[in-house]
């Protein structure tokens, strides 16, 4: 569905985002895996946490729903059934990763798909390094199939900062015959760790590096999923530009390997405040304050970009209305995600007269100048489309966005949002 985008005067309001994606697709995954009952309370129901939840349940895990709960009901490491179908994961990276590293060590054989999207995302960056644990996968990109087999620890330089390769490995790793050690190259979210460690598993991480140890049983637990900082930062974004605003977001996940978008707006000149700070099922938790501020231009880029890999559209948003110039480098993940998201975001941009430049790890854009609105496509992407959105309520005149479906995959009720603040 499409929808026409005016230009709105203020944003006010108070709001709780969605629960946080990546931990949501963990809590399912380490809940099957779990011997036991697994309480997910704030899950995302999202079009991606879904998939996954399918995924499981076709491998014989009882799995419901209940509003925002999640029970699932873990029959141990080596509780997985061999599925009766094609595993479909729909748009859905980190189902379609982190399970290969799963399915790698069962006794049974399996495949994978996802939609068209996931068909042209690379699957090398996981194949091999599971591989060199003896894991058996056909094939660099979807359909993958998967040949279960007896793996063995390894140690292994990432060449990507990737969480999905990293997690991909470290549950290979539960099924080895031996220690495995990952060091990183640059730190990514590590929210696998934390709920490992909280059950019970022999993983050590230190700085960089982690150790994980074969596994005999994992411990169920009660996961409390907080707000995605990734969904909070459209309102981040609106609410430091458009004048005489201030958002309240309740419930944010600030676990430090995510809050890069607080630490760029921040440097920008943005006016925010994490307050109430607490720890929720091993996560921290703030409530984030965002109001009116004069941006201006940054340079981001080296090993922050994971940190805030999936908000660099926005906060390339953030960069047009900002005075001065906002280089984004080191970023050519972007290429790689639901999209292109560099080529999307400057070719969209383009659109309203706004002075941005791809370059070949990211973009390089002049801020501050009067912009207007103009025809978007999202390509199917839910940050293309969200951060679209956002540059089309700060514009001149009248906008419209080709796809507005898309954005259930991380925030089903977006545009609900959208409606209260404006
Ligand atoms: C994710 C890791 C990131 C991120 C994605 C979710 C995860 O991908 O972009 O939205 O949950 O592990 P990469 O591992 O490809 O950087």
């Amino acid at each position: 569905m499409s929808i026409e985008i005016k230009k709105i005067k203020y944003a006010k309001g108070e709001l709780t985002v969605p629960g946080d994606k990546s931990i949501s697709h963990r809590g399912v995954m380490l809940g099957a895996l779990a011997c036991g009952t697994t309480e997910i309370n704030g899950f995302l129901k999202g079009a991606d946490c879904l998939s996954t939840i399918d995924c499981f349940k076709n491998m014989g895990i009882d799995i419901g729903i209940n509003d925002n709960t999640v029970i699932v009901k873990g029959n141990g490491l080596y509780g997985l059934n061999k599925p009766d179908r094609i595993l479909y994961t729909g748009n859905s990276g980190t189902t379609t990763r982190l399970l290969c590293g799963i399915l790698a060590g069962q006794s049974f054989d399996t495949s994978i798909t996802g939609d068209a999207s996931i068909c042209k995302r690379p699957m090398k960056r996981v194949v091999e390094p599971l591989s060199l644990m003896g894991a058996k996968i056909s094939g660099d990109y979807c359909p993958l199939h998967i040949t279960g087999t007896k793996l063995h620890g390894m140690e292994y330089k990432m060449s990507v900062a990737s969480a999905q390769v990293k997690t991909a490995i470290i549950l290979a790793g539960l099924y080895a015959d031996g220690q495995t050690i990952i060091h990183e190259i640059e730190k990514s979210r590590d929210h696998t760790e934390l709920m490992l460690g909280a059950m019970g598993a022999d993983i050590n991480v230190n700085g960089l590096d982690i150790t994980i140890n074969p596994q005999k049983e994992l411990s169920p637990q009660k996961i409390e999923v907080p707000g995605d900082i990734s969904s909070a930062a459209f309102w981040m974004v609106l609410g430091s530009i458009m004048p005489n605003s201030e958002i309240l977001i309740k419930n944010v996940g600030i676990n430090a390997t995510r809050t890069g978008i607080i630490d760029v707006l921040s440097a920008m000149g943005a006016n925010i405040k994490s307050e109430n700070i607490r720890t929720a099922a091993g996560e921290p938790v703030a409530d984030i304050t965002v109001s009116t501020a004069e941006l201006h231009g940054t340079v981001i880029g080296g090993d922050i970009i994971p940190r805030l890999i999936d908000e660099l559209p926005v906060i390339a948003v953030a960069a047009v209305f900002a005075k001065g110039e906002t280089v984004i480098k080191d970023a050519q993940e972007l290429k790689v995600k639901e999209t292109n998201r560099i080529r999307a975001v400057v070719d969209e941009f383009k659109k309203c007269g706004i002075d941005i430049t791809e370059t070949d790890d990211g973009m390089i854009i002049h801020g501050g100048k009067a912009i207007h609105g103009a025809d978007f496509k999202a390509y199917g992407d839910h940050r293309m489309a969200m951060s679209l959105t956002i540059l089309a309520q700060l514009s001149d005149g009248i906008s419209t966005l080709d796809d507005t479906k898309c954005v259930d995959v991380s925030y089903p009720g977006f545009f609900e949002h959208f409606y209260k603040l404006g």
